[in-house]
């Protein structure tokens, strides 16, 4: 658009020309003067600036075009026009660069600007992340046992059920292998509903060698759902096989456990219980970790908080892992972390755990 108002194509020039003479080029000269200062004035990046040049400039660019107009002249005239029209273009090159050293100037200052540091400016917040809280209380326990002697053990979340139940002297009508508190995914597989399979997978990797002595943690799975209850939780096994091991080493090892995780004061107490892969089997309490064994509401007035089931291996599991009942004997464990964690932390809903609710993670 800006072209239109000042394009006299050079044909017109040339015919103004020879109509009238020297004074239409150089009214030509003056128009092209001024519009060339105030274009390269106006102008602000350097790509802008070399358009202009061409447009001027160039080999058909309007000052040049009006020089091979000046033929059109008669002898006598041409001279001083000659003069005139390359003073001009001299003088239109020098503008040209002279305009391209105050850009680059201001481009340059344009750049250190713009990496300029203000010192004043506050600090960058870097949010450090934090372990979440089953994280935190699942390496106390791996510390606590592995200071003991216990290693690390490993199984599947994905198990068969030779390892989940059949191995575990679970029998094929037990309810725990109900559709109904388990998930399956076909017939013989599916989510661990307990670490006690890697019980089975240890014990069947290492016999005869003796002794076992492992913690396995890691995720189970069960088709339950509300406070005190996830569809996927964490436990950690234990399990110990060896000679003459008796019901004493269990208690020993759970109330040194105990007194590292909830303090030195503690006691702990084994109740009667029954679990299909020992025998015998108990359940473990702790004493209220709130009010010492008094009686509080946290533990229902007994004094005690369940936090485990444990027992003697069963002798048919030894014989089904590759261990002879009569030779060697072992203790097992079971605790699941969430419930440990609740109670070291005081938290009485399970699924605060697994809703990513910071104001509660940060605590
Ligand atoms: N596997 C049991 C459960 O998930 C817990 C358990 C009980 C594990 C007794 C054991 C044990 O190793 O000896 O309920």
């Amino acid at each position: 658009m800006a072209k239109q108002r000042r394009e006299l194509p050079p044909q017109t020039i040339s015919s103004r020309i020879v109509k009238e003479g020297v004074q239409a080029l150089r009214d030509e000269l003056e128009r092209l003067r001024d519009e060339f200062n105030q274009k390269v004035a106006a102008s602000k990046e350097l790509e802008e600036l070399e358009k202009l040049r061409v447009q001027f400039l160039g080999k058909k660019g309007e000052i040049t075009m009006l020089m091979r107009s000046m033929n059109d002249l008669s002898a006598a005239e041409k001279p001083l026009m000659g003069k005139l029209l390359n003073e001009l273009k001299q003088a239109a090159a020098r503008e040209i660069e002279k305009k391209k050293v105050e850009l680059n100037e201001q481009f340059q200052l344009r750049e250190q600007e713009a990496q300029r540091i203000d010192v004043t400016l506050p600090g960058r917040n870097f949010n450090t992340g934090r372990k979440h809280p089953i994280t935190l209380v699942l390496e106390e326990i791996e510390d606590i046992f592995t200071s003991m002697g216990f290693q690390i053990g490993e199984g599947p979340d994905v198990e068969l059920d030779y390892y989940n139940f059949e191995a575990l002297n679970l029998p094929q009508e037990h309810p725990a292998r109900d559709m109904q508190d388990s998930f399956y995914i076909d017939k013989e597989i599916l989510l661990r509903t307990h670490t006690s399979p890697v019980q089975v997978r240890t014990m069947q990797k290492m016999a005869p060698e003796l002794p076992v002595r492992i913690i396995a943690p890691g995720k189970v799975y069960r088709r339950d759902d509300d406070i005190t209850h996830s569809p996927m939780f964490l436990q950690v096994e234990g399990l110990v096989v060896d000679r003459d091991i008796s019901m004493a080493d269990l208690k020993g090892t759970l109330l040194l456990f105990a007194r590292e995780m909830f303090g030195e004061g503690r006691e702990i107490r084994l109740r009667p219980s029954f679990f299909p892969f020992t025998e015998p089997s108990a359940e473990v309490d702790i004493s209220c970790i709130i009010c010492n064994g008094r009686g509080c509401r946290t533990c229902g007035e007994t004094g005690w908080l369940e936090i485990l089931g444990a027992g003697l291996v069963h002798p048919r599991v030894l014989e089904n892992c590759g261990y002879d009942p009569e030779e060697v004997s072992g203790f097992a464990f079971g605790m699941g972390v969430e419930r440990i964690a609740m109670l070291k932390y005081g938290i009485d809903d399970i699924r605060l755990f697994y809703v990513n609710d910071l104001r509660m993670l940060r605590q």
